[in-house]
This record gives structure tokens, C-alpha cells and sequence, in this order.
């Protein structure tokens, strides 16, 4: 076990934005959901938007767990859906997905307001695996394309929409099945959406 800021490069929490997926629980209900964790130096941040899960779970609870992985498809799958239990395994009880390469609990102290911007803290994390595999341009794209789609589904700005038919084009050619079955995923959620407008 980690324990501490100390362990933030041993989980893989290096300067920049770092992509992870949060868990967080409320009312025994676990939520899951990519969130960017800004390191900057020992500083460590993250911007929760009002109306998301994460924003009232974080909020109440002051805690998330910072599920490390590279799967593109839990990426783009958490950023519009719910997951089911069967994704999530509990570590020192805490919620974890079970396809998670490590894990990490973060403090937040925060306040409510229509955007937290939180100073956060690693209390304790744990290395499950370690995984490599080469770079794909389609998986990268995958996480890429489900910014554009949550943005889109919030705002309907149409470059969004754009944006996302090109990336659609490039995970066809150089993503593998999972990423092009992600992308599908995310596609026919926006189609759903648009359609009910
Ligand atoms: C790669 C990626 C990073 C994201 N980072 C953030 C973030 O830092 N803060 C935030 O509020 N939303 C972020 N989002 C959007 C949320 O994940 C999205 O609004 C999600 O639907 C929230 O789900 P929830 O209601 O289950 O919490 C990100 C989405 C993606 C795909």
C-alpha cells in the first residue's frame, strides 16, 4: 500500500492532466466517471462540474477513488452510461473497478459553487497490475471522442458533432475491435439524444 503524496508517481500521476476514472458512492450506490487530476509540481487539483454525480458525491463526501487504467472503452462507456455492479470490486472497502491497473483515494476539500475547483491529496493507493501495450492512435482518440460527446450532449455546439464524425473515421482505421465497439457505443448514444431533442 502507498501512502501519501509520495505515491502519486508510483500510480502513474505525473505533472499535467491525468485522465482517470472516479468512483464515488452515495447511498451504497457507486458512480463512475473519467475526471482529470491536474498535478502541478506536489499540487494536485481537479474540476468537478455542477450537475454530474461527481459533483454532488465528491461534495457531500469529500472523497474519490482515482481509478488508473488505459482502457479507452471504460473511458467513453462511463463518460455517458452507468456501469453495472459486476464493474466494481471493493479494496480496503473503498469502490474500485475491477478492471482498474491501480487505484488511489483522494481527499477534496471543497465548497459548493457551480464549478469546484479542489485541492486534492492522496490518502492511500495500491499498484494492481501493471500493464503495457504499444501506443493506438484509436484508443487515444477513443478518450478524445468522449470529451467531444459529453461536451456535445451538454451544449449541442455542432462543431462537437464535427469533430467527433473525424475522430470516428481514424478509430475505424487504427483502433482495434474494443475501440471501434466504444466508439460505435458513444455514436449511437449521441444519435438517441439528438433524436429526443
Ligand atoms: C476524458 C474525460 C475527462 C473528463 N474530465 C472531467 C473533469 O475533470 N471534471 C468534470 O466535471 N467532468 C469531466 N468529464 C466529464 C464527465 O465525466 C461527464 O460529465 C460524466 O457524464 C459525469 O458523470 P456522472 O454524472 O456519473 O458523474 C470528463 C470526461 C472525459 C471523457
Amino acid at each position: 500500500m502507498l501512502y501519501g503524496n509520495d505515491g502519486l508517481d508510483e500510480l502513474g500521476i505525473l505533472g499535467g492532466i491525468n485522465e482517470v476514472i472516479a468512483t464515488t458512492e452515495m447511498s451504497g450506490r457507486i458512480n463512475a466517471a473519467p475526471l482529470g487530476i491536474i498535478r502541478d509540481g506536489e499540487s494536485l487539483y481537479v474540476r468537478l462540474f455542477l450537475g454530474t454525480h461527481t459533483y454532488e458525491n465528491v461534495l457531500t463526501n469529500g472523497w474519490f477513488v482515482a481509478n488508473i487504467s488505459h482502457d479507452a472503452w471504460l473511458f467513453a462507456e462511463t463518460a455517458i452510461e452507468d456501469l453495472e455492479a459486476e464493474y466494481f470490486t471493493r479494496r480496503e472497502e473503498l469502490p474500485v473497478l475491477k478492471e482498474a491497473e491501480a487505484w488511489g483515494l483522494f481527499k477534496c476539500e471543497t465548497f459548493a459553487t457551480d464549478i469546484i475547483i479542489a485541492k486534492v491529496e492522496l490518502v492511500k493507493g495500491e499498484v494492481l497490475r501493471r500493464d503495457f501495450r504499444a501506443c493506438n492512435r484509436g484508443a487515444n482518440l477513443v478518450i478524445e471522442a468522449a470529451v467531444a460527446a459529453t461536451r456535445y450532449l451538454a451544449l449541442r455546439t455542432d462543431s462537437y458533432f464535427e469533430e467527433l464524425m473525424k475522430m470516428q473515421r481514424i478509430i475505424d482505421r487504427c483502433g482495434g475491435p474494443r475501440e471501434r465497439e466504444a466508439m460505435d457505443r458513444l455514436m449511437d448514444r449521441i444519435d438517441r439524444f439528438t433524436h429526443v431533442r
